[in-house]
């Protein structure tokens, strides 16, 4: 199983949106965790506020720094999205944006346990909302972390102009920090260039496209019912296998064992 971190330039594209209707829609058990330092925006608006008390990625860190036990209180933390099966699990991110400063310096502890739910029994995925890349406390460690790194962004002219530097900084980064190649995939969202005009001029594979489906999209970010067969829910399901497929071959070309699979398919 594997880490696939979703990130973007600047606007917003659609990862929250993304990351939810690849979570909702996905075939084996899995994670959302909101890792957007500028605060999470799921139990607010899919979940309409319907959850009492404060949970999630900020109290978890105010945990670990205390008393340094993620391990015991992670699952307590989370909203379980298709209760009461466990299946698809949610950590929100922060509200308050005091709880970012706690949660920035433990970048890496969330990093090596999201790689060890990987591993965990059952194996969980993690898909991690990364939010914005250039504002401030950026989850670096996650991205160099993951196993698949996508990079949101529309279609269109303006937002693929900002991609670009994007991705050369993450390029940059994942140099300097020795991170195997091959992690990084662009994600488009909606309607606008193709995929082969948006690969050949940014110089870097597009992994998918989703379609633009704004009742969808409106669901996913207020609340409400979600239909599984909505084009967005269908292409973010199918979204899984280009995924896995780019995970299998990067692991077997850095000799990796290969994903732990289907015994624990949902
Ligand atoms: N595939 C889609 N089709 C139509 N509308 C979409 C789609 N994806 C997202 N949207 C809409 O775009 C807006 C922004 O989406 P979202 O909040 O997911 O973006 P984001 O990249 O997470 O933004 P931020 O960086 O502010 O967190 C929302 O109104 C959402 O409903
Ligand atoms: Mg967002």
């Amino acid at each position: 199983m594997a880490i696939i971190a979703l990130v973007s330039a600047k606007g917003s594209p659609g990862v929250t949106t993304t990351a939810l209707a690849c979570t909702l829609s996905w075939h084996h058990r899995v994670v959302l965790a909101e890792c957007d330092p500028a605060g999470g925006s799921i139990m607010a608006g899919y979940l309409a506020g319907a959850l009492p008390g404060p949970r999630g990625l900020g109290e978890l860190a105010v945990g670990e720094l205390r008393d340094g036990n993620l391990e015991e209180t992670f699952w307590s933390q989370l909203v379980d999205l298709d209760a009461p099966k466990r299946e698809r699990l949610l950590l929100p991110g922060v509200v308050d944006p005091a709880q970012a400063g706690s949660v920035i310096p433990l970048w890496q502890r969330f990093a090596d346990f999201f790689a060890a739910l990987g591993r965990g029994r059952p194996a969980y995925d993690v898909i991690v909302d990364c939010g914005r890349l250039h504002v401030v406390g950026t989850p670096w460690p996650i991205l160099r972390a993951a196993d698949v790194v996508l990079i949101v962004t529309a279609a269109r002219l303006p937002s693929l102009s900002s991609s670009q530097a994007t991705i050369r900084a993450i390029e940059r980064d994942f140099a300097e920090h020795r991170v195997p190649a091959g992690s990084l995939r662009l994600l488009l969202v909606g309607d606008g260039h193709s995929r082969g005009e948006v690969s050949k001029a940014l110089r870097l594979p597009v992994i998918e496209h989703l379609p633009h489906d704004p009742r969808t999209a409106e669901v996913l970010s207020h609340g409400g019912t979600v239909r599984s067969g909505r084009p967005l829910m269908r292409a973010a399901g199918a979204l899984e296998v280009p995924v896995r497929a780019l995970l299998d071959r990067r692991r077997a070309r850095l000799g990796w064992p290969a994903a732990q699979e289907v015994p624990d398919a949902v």
